[in-house]
């Protein structure tokens, strides 16, 4: 049985940790890995993106592999046919299967058939990829994990089940602060702090991520109404620990969740945390090609 990477925890504690090491090697040294020498890896997008689509093909192609680009559109996948029979047929030419889609059982299914790894690239319930870049954001700019508390204040999405689930593995101290009706599970667990305030005291790091995500766009206005209070924006940042920075997933609505004079500014490790989504990546291919 291939392994797989949907949730992200199924890289133990250890594993992720090793991954972030090679990461942040990766990082120093873009060539350093040829893994992918000769093989491909179909990475079927059917939702728009701008990061992972860019930061897996160029990544891909820096470890000597070739990235096969699917949109979902153009695959006979949208015309019926199953998950089943579109992974067995991609697992007898690709190395790796990377999917971004709505649906997370279609990527559980997708995995159930395939004989090669499958990547989950996002889904309407997780996206651990960039939770690793998130967590590889940290350790290379606290230097450790080890005591760290990240504060994810607004929608308890799938960002912040997988910082919960992921950053929760890698032993940091998550916290998540949502208004009702937006509030993340108990069970993926974080810390849940109603107030944003409260929830960024004492936080190493302060994360944003959009109010609106892929599929929410018939509810945009009362989900702006109520994650409003949720902004972050200098005055919640200046809340946090001394050296406290902003991070966000990006894209970002400069003036709704987050402040441009945070997106923009010195406290922020956003671009990096956006750069560093191509070497997290790359640790990952590797570790599950190996
Ligand atoms: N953060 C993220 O996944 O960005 P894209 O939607 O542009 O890939």
């Amino acid at each position: 049985m291939p392994e797989h990477f949907l949730t992200g925890t199924e890289l133990g504690a250890d594993g992720l940790h090793a991954l972030l090491d090679r990461a942040l090697e990766l990082k120093a040294d873009p060539a350093g890995s040829q893994a992918l020498r000769s093989r491909h890896v179909a990475l079927l997008f059917d939702k728009p993106s701008t990061r992972t689509r860019v930061s897996f093909e160029a990544g891909v192609v820096e470890m000597g592999g070739h990235p096969l680009v699917l949109r979902g559109e153009e695959l006979q996948l949208s015309r019926g046919e199953s998950p089943r029979d579109t992974a067995l047929v991609l697992s007898r030419h690709v190395a790796a299967i990377g999917v971004r889609t709505g649906d997370h059982a279609v990527v559980e299914e997708l995995a159930g058939s395939a004989d090669v790894p499958v990547i989950n690239m996002l889904t309407a319930r997780h996206h651990p990829c960039q939770a690793l870049a998130d967590l590889l954001t940290l350790r290379e700019h606290f230097g450790t994990l080890d005591g760290l508390r990240l504060a994810y204040v607004g929608d308890g999405n799938n960002v912040a089940r997988s910082l919960a689930l992921v950053g929760g593995l890698a032993g940091v101290d998550v916290v998540v602060s949502s208004p009702s009706g937006y509030r993340l599970e108990p069970e993926a667990g974080a810390r849940l702090v109603d107030d944003p305030g409260e929830a960024v005291a004492g936080a190493h790091a302060v994360y944003a991520d959009v109010w609106v995500s892929m599929g929410d766009e018939d509810t945009a206005r009362e989900r702006r109404a109520a994650l409003a209070p949720y902004r972050l924006d200098g005055a919640l940042l200046d809340r946090a620990a001394d050296g406290a920075i902003a991070l966000h997933c990006l894209p970002a609505h400069p003036g709704e969740e987050i402040s441009a004079d945070v997106l923009y500014g010195s406290r922020q490790r956003i671009w990096d945390q956006a750069e560093n989504r191509r070497h997290a990546q790359k640790a990952l291919l590797e570790a599950l090609l190996r």
